[in-house]
């Protein structure tokens, strides 16, 4: 798990390593930021959280004791205003969910002050990568300052975006999905899983014959919508004894890395307990290995190799 760690002055050779080029240090600090990266630069960064209350809060992002990440924070207090500001990941850890997990902290601890109403960013337009990853943080974007930014004879331009209080705390809540009309909201969520569903009145059918032989369909409710959902039973069999299986587990691609996929497992871990359950089952494909780094993560081991064979297949045996 990433946690933060004061940003000190030991610090300023491993980030200014992350930086090869004038283009890297701009799309990190914008154009006040000049190539190399200089320690007397870092250090003025530093020292603006010198004032009382801080202007500017900067961490590293460290896991298992290395560092993996920097980013920093603008507090401007008197319009309740915070800055998400010069976020990087190693480039080596990029696109192993380290920048969400890093982002989340600081956003938390940005409204952790009461006074603090808004986050914000800029980021330029072309950096697709940031902007999805701010995006899944649940920022919004707001608009874009074209040309707005000159290097290395090119222009620029910036996105801005930003969450606020009222929407970052918006609850997510975990409810049962009970009713039709409910099925029907989870349908396009469940298609993501399941696309050979044809339409809602196909997947509504399918959830009422389940249902009456034991299937249960929860979700994770944001704002009346579902953004995770878990289809399960309890059954019994020789092998397990009485266990919950987990037919479906799938969480909406704009959120996925956001902790909704842990939040029904952890309810699923719960009714075992409350069941006096002490097995939770599923199967996945061997294919899925981004679903797999998440079961590790979440305590669960692979037993077994599940085969199957299509009746309707002239699929021959392989040869011994
Ligand atoms: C932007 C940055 C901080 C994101 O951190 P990260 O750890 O790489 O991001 P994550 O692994 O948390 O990924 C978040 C999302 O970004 C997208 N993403 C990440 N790496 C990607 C890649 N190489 N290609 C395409 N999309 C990618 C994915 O959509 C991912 O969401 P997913 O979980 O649904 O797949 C990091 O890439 C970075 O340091 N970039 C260089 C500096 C920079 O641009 N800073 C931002 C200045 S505003």
């Amino acid at each position: 798990m990433i946690h933060l760690v004061p940003f000190a002055a030991e610090h300023f050779d491993l980030v200014c390593s992350w930086f090869t080029n004038e283009v890297e240090a701009v799309q990190w600090g914008g154009p006040s930021v000049s190539y190399p990266l200089a320690a007397q630069m870092l250090q003025a960064m530093l020292d603006e959280g010198k004032t009382n209350p801080p202007n500017r809060l900067c961490w590293m992002a460290q896991e298992d004791g290395e560092s993996v990440g920097h980013i920093q924070l603008a507090l401007d207090w008197r319009s309740g205003n915070a800055t998400l500001s010069r976020v990087v990941i190693a480039p080596q850890m990029r696109g192993q969910g380290k920048g969400s997990q890093m982002l989340r902290l600081v956003t938390e601890h940005a409204f952790g002050f009461e006074a603090i109403e808004r986050v914000e960013l800029n980021v330029y337009a072309w950096n697709s990568v940031a902007i999805r990853t701010y995006e899944k943080l649940g920022l919004k974007l707001e608009g874009t300052r074209r040309s707005s930014a000159s290097v290395n004879g090119e222009r620029w331009d910036t996105c801005i975006m930003s969450v606020l209080r009222e929407e970052w705390h918006q609850p997510l809540t975990v409810r049962r999905v009970e009713t039709p009309e409910d099925v029907a909201l989870c349908f396009p969520l469940m298609r993501q899983l399941r696309p050979h569903l044809e339409n809602e009145g196909d997947f509504i059918a399918r959830w009422q014959r389940q249902k009456a032989t034991g299937y249960s369909l929860i979700a994770l409710w944001k704002d009346e919508q579902p953004v995770a959902l878990a289809g399960y039973r309890i059954q019994e069999n020789l092998i397990y004894g009485p266990h919950l299986y987990v037919d479906d587990l799938v969480t909406d691609a704009d959120v996925r890395g956001s902790g909704a996929g842990h939040r029904l497992l952890d309810r699923l871990k719960a009714e075992c307990g409350e069941r006096d359950l002490s097995l939770l089952v599923l199967d996945t494909a061997l294919s899925n290995s981004l679903g797999h780094k998440f079961y590790y993560r979440e305590g669960l081991l692979p037993r077994a190799l599940r085969f199957s064979y299509d009746i309707n297949s002239d699929h021959a045996p392989l040869p011994a």
